[in-house]
């Protein structure tokens, strides 16, 4: 058991507590983020004069053996340590003895972690918005292709109004756009850094706490030691982004299961991205969207978990705040997970487009137009509506689809119907016809695809 603060006690901790308060079996995820840490530490003390430039090479030139041992498997990370700090700091004095010991000079653990935590979540949140770029990217890509690709648009899960693949993909992007933008934001105001304050109080050393920030790509050192050891809101932000992520994500995937479908068949899911059944040869099952939907609760888990951690915590450090890693770790895994997975789900499936215009030809989806039809030729809206009932009941009893009814059958309901009802309510015209900002309609959907392609092109 390596512990860094022996020194005031008479007694080994116990095993058990030992075990319970010990952190590398986790916290070992951040190595690299901490040697970043303590190497800008280090060359700052060395030009504040507070270590001799030669001593600061030492310390850089071992600290670059360790992650090289460590790398390549001479040394290994054990839980002999307490935390990876304490790993890498005995490891130097170990190798380069007194010279190691003023590593530690004007910092402590709490701000440490807090920098090592605050250096790990950045990195994370560069490289999931660089697997929601992809997304974003497959996903124009599908809108371009299907400005004309028709389909039912579902309120209640019942069939309303017609739309097109591009324009419900499109609803998605929004989505992610949202997202992306918020990843953003947090980074933003997240990106201020903790080194320099000390336990709690700063400290008697003249350390330059610009010169780290900057040394770690920060705008700047944070303003408050207290608050800069014991602020975990950029945790919180980002499993909140994360968790809506996970969300949008959800909804997407039970689409798809529900467009992957026997009775739907909108779209096939490629093999290399469902698996079989034991037991029923037939089964091709959509197991990916599947645990997209359901590995979302993970991560909504892990931010009500650092939400309730924090909530009772006196200033400063506390170490509770050690529970702010392993569910925050997972939850990023997770999210960088499922986000290339459903990428390459949705790059790799086939659309059924026979069977998307089929559906949006059945199921009265042109009723609105039909109804807007009566409208466009005197009748008042809710008698129109009326009208459009009463055909539909009558299609119902019949078996048959407005399209599918006679001019004569139009006629012995409201004799304003003339042969144009035809075109006006075929699905092609339901569509083009919705031009108003955002809406399906061809030169609404480009002008929508334009503003998504600048958007792509500037992130
Ligand atoms: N493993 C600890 C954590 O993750 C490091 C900070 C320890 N600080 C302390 N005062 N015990 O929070």
């Amino acid at each position: 058991m390596a512990q860094l603060w022996g020194g005031r006690f008479t007694k080994e901790t116990d095993k058990l507590v030992y075990n319970f308060n010990a952190s590398i079996s986790f916290d070992q995820k951040f190595f690299h983020q901490d040697i970043r840490g303590s190497k800008a530490h280090v060359t700052m003390l060395a030009k504040a004069g507070i270590l001799t430039d030669e001593e600061k090479k030492q310390i850089i030139a071992c600290l670059d053996t360790i992650v090289n041992d460590v790398e390549n498997g001479t040394l290994s990370i054990t839980d002999e340590y307490e935390d990876i700090h304490s790993f890498v700091e005995a490891n130097l004095i170990d190798r380069i003895g007194d010279v190691g010991k003023k590593l530690h000079t004007g910092r402590s653990r709490n701000d440490q972690v807090a920098l090592d935590m605050k250096l790990y979540v950045r990195d994370e949140l560069e490289e999931v918005q660089d697997l929601l770029k992809n997304l974003l990217t497959e996903l124009h890509k599908l809108m371009k292709e299907n400005t004309e690709t028709y389909m039912p648009g579902f309120t209640h899960l019942q069939k309303a109004q017609p739309v097109t693949f591009a324009h419900h993909i499109g609803a998605y992007m929004e989505m992610f756009k949202r997202d992306y933008d918020r990843t953003l934001d947090i980074y933003d105001r997240m990106n201020y850094c903790p080194l320099g304050a000390g336990a709690l109080a700063g400290t008697t050393y003249p350390l330059d706490r610009n010169m780290t920030a900057e040394l770690l790509d920060f705008y700047g050192p944070t303003l408050n030691s207290m608050d800069s050891v014991s602020d975990r809101d950029y945790v919180i932000e980002t499993l909140s982004c994360f968790a809506t992520i996970m969300m949008h994500l959800s909804r997407f995937s039970e689409e798809i299961i529900i467009w992957n479908s026997n009775e739907y068949q909108f779209v096939e899911l490629d093999d290399a991205y469902s698996t079989g059944s034991s037991i029923m040869p037939q089964k091709k099952n959509p197991d990916i969207a599947e645990l997209v939907r359901g590995k979302t609760g993970r991560v909504y888990g892990a931010l009500t978990s650092i939400l309730t951690t924090m909530k009772g915590i006196p200033l400063a450090y506390n170490k509770d705040m050690q529970e702010d890693k392993e569910l925050t770790f997972d939850a990023i895994d997770t999210v960088k997970g499922c986000l290339a997975l459903f990428t390459g789900m949705i790059s790799s499936m086939k659309l059924n487009k026979p069977a998307m215009e089929k559906s949006a030809m059945n199921g009265f989806t042109n009723a609105t137009d039909a109804a807007d039809y009566l409208v466009n030729n005197g009748v008042p809206f809710r008698d129109a509506h009326g009208i459009i009932g009463q055909l539909v009941l009558y299609c119902i009893d019949n078996d048959k689809s407005l399209m599918e009814l006679s001019l004569e059958e139009y006629q012995a309901i409201s004799p304003v119907f003339k042969e144009d009802i035809y075109d006006a309510i075929s699905l092609e015209a339901c569509v083009s016809k919705r031009n108003t900002i955002g809406a399906p309609g061809k030169e609404a959907i480009q002008k929508t695809i334009e503003i998504n392609e600048n958007f792509l092109n500037n992130i």
